[in-house]
């Protein structure tokens, strides 16, 4: 099989640009490992950037988003004591919007077969080979069958665990990481959020967050130790801790319910460079992940899908023969950006192991100037919204 792009992965990242490159009439097919349920199956995030939203409105695709959405002008620090606003909207003239990755996810998935986009699923042992090249080529296994596809230009949208970034040989990369001494314990319940917006909260006993898939279906997280076991934490001792540590106003409004869902994922701050080598360019989870504090994860993906859409784009319909020269170093800009705040809102926001009494009254003090300046609060606002393009 011939086409002019091949996709690794049917993730928010590879599905976006499939549509994005499909409906300019360049080919392309997405080659995805797991089944369409699994896809859909895995809990992530939910807030998004207007820039992602724009991505959907483009592509028509934002119909559901914009019915079951729910827009927010703004969300809130909390040290224990008191609820500190940020006013996203006031600041920025922006909103973002809460609307599950789960369901960006399966809005891209379910339109594909309309939009003519081939995705193949459940293809095995995907493997990609000469890169750098100018004949580049993918194999993988379906059904006991090998199969090749040939294409003029690859897009590793498949994850942090994926194929696609070790193509890139050692000799070019590097690769920068900070593993953080916590984890965050998600849990989703069909019961009303405490709070009709997101509260990110640092508490003596640690971070916790209360955020919401629609007004029925909450989503809340607590930091606990790496080592932490999820027996551990039968419902009743999680919405204890909820209610201690996200204050007295959220815990007057709390409504508790049987987990649908809950697990304990680790936080990293990771950067792959470049996000281009040859013919394989480098998009989304491939080439980094941010600590979800700062709600960066998915924003980031579409970024990089922005940029890579673009110089795709202006290579096949614009003859730009070195359109996607400029693709790594235009995406790291804006990824370092977003690791920059992801990473001071975690080291903000949480009880690190190794923190002393200073480092934690730093963080009162931080927490007590952005509740006292404009200025403070501004630049929370614009990095929470997504910097410009
Ligand atoms: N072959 C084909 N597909 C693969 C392979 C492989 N060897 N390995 C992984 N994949 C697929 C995964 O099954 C997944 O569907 O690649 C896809 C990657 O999707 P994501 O991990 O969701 O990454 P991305 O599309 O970049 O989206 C980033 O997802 O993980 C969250 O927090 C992250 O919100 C961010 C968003
Ligand atoms: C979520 O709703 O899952 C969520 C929201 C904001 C974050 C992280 C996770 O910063």
């Amino acid at each position: 099989m011939k086409t002019q792009v091949a996709i690794i992965g049917a993730g928010p990242a590879g599905l976006l640009l499939g549509h994005l490159l499909r409906a300019e009439g360049i080919e392309v097919v997405v080659i995805e490992r797991a089944a369409p349920d699994y896809v859909l199956g895995r809990i992530r995030a939910g807030v998004l950037e207007r820039t992602t939203t724009d991505l959907m409105d483009r592509l028509g695709l934002g119909a559901r988003m914009h019915a079951e959405g729910l827009p927010h002008d703004g969300f809130h620090l909390a040290d224990g004591e008191r609820l500190i606003r940020i006013d996203i909207e006031a600041l920025t003239g922006k909103k973002v919007m809460v609307y599950g990755q789960t369901e960006v996810t399966r809005d891209l998935m379910e339109a594909a077969p309309e939009r003519g986009l081939e995705i193949i699923y459940e293809a095995g042992d995907v493997a990609l080979h000469a890169v750098d090249s100018d004949a580049p080529y993918v194999t993988y296994s379906k059904d006991g069958v090998t199969y090749r596809i040939d294409a003029q230009f690859f897009c590793g949208c498949d994850g942090f665990h994926g194929p696609s970034r070790k193509a890139v040989p050692a000799s070019v990369a590097k690769a920068y990481e900070k593993v953080y001494p916590f984890g965050w314990l998600g849990i989703l319940a069909d019961v009303p959020p405490c709070h009709h917006e997101l509260i990110y909260a640092n508490h003596d006993r640690g971070f916790a967050l209360a955020s919401m898939r629609s007004e029925s279906r909450s989503r809340y997280y607590i930091q606990v130790p790496l080592d932490e076991k999820i027996e551990e934490w039968p419902d009743d001792r999680l919405w204890d801790e909820l209610a201690t540590r996200l204050g007295p106003e959220a815990a007057a409004n709390m409504t508790r319910g049987p987990a649908l869902e809950k697990s304990i994922a680790p936080l990293r701050s990771f950067v792959f460079e470049p996000m281009r080598y040859g013919r394989l360019m480098l998009a989304g989870d491939s080439a980094h992940i941010v600590p979800p504090t700062g709600a960066k994860g998915l924003n980031l993906a579409a970024s990089d899908v922005h940029y890579l859409s673009e110089a795709l784009i202006g290579y096949f319909k614009r003859g730009y023969a070195d359109a996607v020269a400029g693709y790594s170093d235009k995406a790291l800009a804006r990824v370092w950006k977003s690791e920059r705040f992801s990473w001071q809102l975690t080291k903000l926001m949480h009880r690190f192991p190794d923190g002393d009494a200073f480092d934690r009254r730093m963080q009162v003090a931080e927490l007590d100037y952005i509740a006292s300046s404009h200025a403070a609060q501004t630049t929370i606002a614009e990095n929470y919204v997504g910097l410009s393009l």
